[in-house]
């Protein structure tokens, strides 16, 4: 449903996005992640029509934004970065500003502004001027806007940024609650919103896609993925040795014991599960487990570890040679 194929957009010196070429197919809910500056809100700008590519292109089910915008942009529905809205009308008024946008009149332009405001739970404040109104709801109006025509492509831009956690909760389940039937993109830099709601997760930086995978394989990358944390009771004597000599253990950390107690925690190999295996070992030895836990590995780890590592294509910068043609 959505297709770029090398977008570019340079600003001066600055690469903002770097021959960037995905597809996203229906029913899927991606994460479009970076750091500041990635390049996340230039790629959504130029996939919705807003912004021009320098070179490549986008397609939006199947018709070209360059040449078929109108066409292109009937199918999606943007939230921009920071929702924007006019400040002085209301939420009614702005839906209704934006349905006759869309060329939504009379009893269907109703129904569609109850039904979307009605999704993103805007009643009360239907007819308040936006600009009273919290950042959560300010959000919500923005929303609203976005799915008022049912469009089959969500594009949003940091949908839950400057939320609060209950707000982002909120967000996020309407986000969930319209996955499946569209192809939604939602750019963030909070890794937890990945795990919560995306089903594939694409990482930028400096405008080149550094990984793109779904959230469990990349949080999978994380060094202490798959650990293990144990305490047991008993008689640990070799205790230590024996782990470490188990297949999948990579090493034993912090061993700590006072008393009848010894704590640790194991890492495994890459790919490994060896939760099992300890438990089975703890048992036998006749030893008590007092805790033994998975760990999932930190994604902002590996978020560090893929957007701060070498992306040789793009510096970020243009060459000079590029910069003088
Ligand atoms: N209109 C513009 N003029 C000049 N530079 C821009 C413009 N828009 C974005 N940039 C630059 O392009 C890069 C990517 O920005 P952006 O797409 O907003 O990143 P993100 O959304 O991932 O934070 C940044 O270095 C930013 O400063
Ligand atoms: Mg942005």
């Amino acid at each position: 449903m959505i297709e770029t194929t090398k977008l570019r957009k340079v600003f001066g010196p600055i690469v903002a996005v770097d021959r960037l070429s995905m597809t996203v197919e229906k029913g899927e809910v991606l994460g479009f992640l970076g750091p500041n500056g990635a390049g996340k809100s230039t790629t959504m700008k130029m996939v919705t029509g807003f912004l021009t590519p320098t070179s490549g292109k986008a397609r939006v089910c199947g018709h070209d934004v360059q040449r078929d915008t109108l066409a292109a942009q009937r199918a999606i529905g943007y939230l921009p970065e920071g929702a924007p809205a006019y400040p002085d009308m209301t939420p009614e008024g702005f839906l209704r500003f934006a349905a006759r946008v869309r060329g939504l009149l009379g009893r269907d332009a109703k129904q569609r502004i109850a039904r979307a405001a009605d999704l993103v739970q805007l009643h009360g404040v239907m007819r308040q001027p936006i600009e009273t109104l919290s950042k959560g709801f300010k959000r919500r109006v923005g929303l609203a806007q976005a799915i008022l025509h049912d469009p089959e492509v969500l594009i949003l831009d940091e949908p839950t940024d400057g939320l609060d956690p209950n707000q982002k909760h909120e967000v996020r389940e309407l986000i969930r609650g319209m996955a499946g039937e569209k192809c939604v993109v939602l750019s963030t830099h909070i890794l937890e919103e990945v795990d919560a709601v995306c089903t594939r997760a694409v990482v930028v930086a400096r405008g080149a896609i550094v990984a793109d995978e779904t959230p469990a394989a990349l949080r999978a990358r994380a060094a202490n993925h798959n650990a293990v944390s144990l305490v047991v009771s008993g008689d640990q004597g070799g205790l230590v040795e024996a782990i470490s000599k188990l297949p999948g253990v990579a090493g034993v950390d912090d061993p700590v014991s006072s008393g009848t107690t010894f704590r640790c925690r194991v890492r495994a190999q890459k790919g490994k599960e060896i939760a099992h295996a300890i438990g089975q070992l703890v048992r036998d030895r006749g030893l008590t487990i007092d805790r033994l836990g998975v760990e999932q590995g930190k994604l902002d780890e590996v978020f560090r570890q893929v957007t701060l590592g070498d992306v040789p294509k793009n510096t970020g910068r243009r060459d000079k040679k590029e910069v003088a043609a």
